[in-house]
């Protein structure tokens, strides 16, 4: 969590980057000290979001980043896109980007941006350049996993 705040905010000086986790074991993590323009907020996302649109937010970016992908059906409405908040994570507009080790969480993903609100994206596999932005990704890349990045302008 701070790591992929911490490279955001230095990859975007100008903006303030924003790293949103519910778990504070994750946020307590060191990976050195955070640039001037990043925060680290202990938070539920499904709060989180809802307070962000009613105070009429308007991001410029959303990155999310390696969510739990709930493998089982039954669990589907525990997936972002399957889940109550994601008309609100949505109406929030921006450039979302979503990262996942799980192929179908992405495509599932894009389907439901473009049944909501028929933005269509794109997605496909990458290979992280340079420096991995999480620990998750650093995880699922040295143990030989396939990642999956989706993005989409909501604007
Ligand atoms: C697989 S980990 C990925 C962590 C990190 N983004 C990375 O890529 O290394 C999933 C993270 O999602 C967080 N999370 C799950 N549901 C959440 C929610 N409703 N609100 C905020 N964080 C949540 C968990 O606490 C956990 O740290």
């Amino acid at each position: 969590m701070g790591l992929s705040t911490r490279r955001l905010a230095l990859a975007h000086p100008d903006h303030a980057v924003i790293g949103v986790d519910r778990s504070e074991q994750r946020l307590s993590r060191d990976h050195g000290a955070l640039p001037g323009n990043a925060l680290l907020v202990r938070a539920d996302l499904v709060d989180f979001w809802r307070l962000a649109h009613e105070a009429g937010w308007r991001p410029a970016r959303h990155y999310l980043l390696y969510p739990n992908p709930y493998p089982k059906s039954a669990q589907l409405k525990k997936r972002w896109h399957g889940h109550p908040v994601f008309p609100t994570l949505v109406a929030l507009g921006g450039r979302l980007e979503l990262r996942s080790n799980w192929a179908i969480y992405v495509e599932e993903f894009a389907l439901a941006v473009e049944a909501l609100c028929d933005r269509r994206g794109e997605w496909g596999a990458f290979q992280p350049e340079e420096t991995f932005l999480t620990p998750f990704e650093r995880k699922y890349t040295e143990s030989g996993q396939t990642l999956w990045r989706y993005a989409v302008d909501l604007d």
